[in-house]
């Protein structure tokens, strides 16, 4: 599986339940690379959507401890073992966690990339993703050039888990 994400400069993810940035071209990244495949995500990120329904023309898995969680379009696991029963079903590198923050800090280990967009602000965030720059057994494989939206500045990275890959070899 991989990961997808957009962090502040100081890794912010969300606040109060939402995203800290809301880009058309962010957007359109993530619309574009997990149309038509697999969408992990934790029950408080579906909450997050509009109406609290799943992506449209994805499959959506959504974690929640909670057995009675019922979402119309949604596969429902209530446990990782769970949700590691279920992706197996699907070619690994159509799924893609989609967050939020426990989700990612909790399965980052088990992705073989992440694509990270990084925009150049700090806002002030109540949820953080673990800091790929400063962890060794993930390789910045990409960099694109530097975007800008009304004055905020960003880049698309891409980053290789190197522990996943040197186990799987
Ligand atoms: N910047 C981005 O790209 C991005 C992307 C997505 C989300 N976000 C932000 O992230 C924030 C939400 O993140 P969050 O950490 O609060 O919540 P989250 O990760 O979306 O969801 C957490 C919930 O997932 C369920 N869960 C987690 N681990 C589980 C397990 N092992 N077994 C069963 N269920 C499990 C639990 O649901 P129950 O409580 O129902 O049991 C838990 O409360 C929001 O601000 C959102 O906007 C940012």
């Amino acid at each position: 599986m991989k990961l997808i994400v957009a962090v502040a400069r100081d890794w912010g993810i969300g606040r109060a339940g939402d995203l800290l940035f809301k880009v058309p071209q962010d957007m359109e990244f993530f619309k574009n690379t997990t149309i038509n495949k697999v969408v992990i995500m934790g029950r408080k990120t579906l909450e997050s959507l509009p109406g609290g329904k799943p992506l449209k023309d994805r499959i959506n898995i959504v974690l929640t401890r909670d057995e009675n969680f019922k979402q119309e379009g949604c596969i429902i696991v209530n446990s990782t073992e769970a949700l590691f029963e279920e992706i197996a079903k699907y070619n690994e590198d159509d799924v893609f966690l989609i967050g939020g923050g426990k989700l990612y800090n909790d399965l980052y280990h088990y992705c073989s990339e992440a694509y990270i967009t990084k925009f150049d602000a700090v806002v002030n965030a109540d949820t953080y993703l673990h800091n790929f720059d400063e962890d060794e057994d993930w390789l910045l494989t990409y960099a694109s050039e530097v975007h800008d939206h009304e004055g905020l500045k960003f880049i698309f990275n891409t980053y290789k888990n190197l522990a996943l890959e040197k186990e799987n070899n």
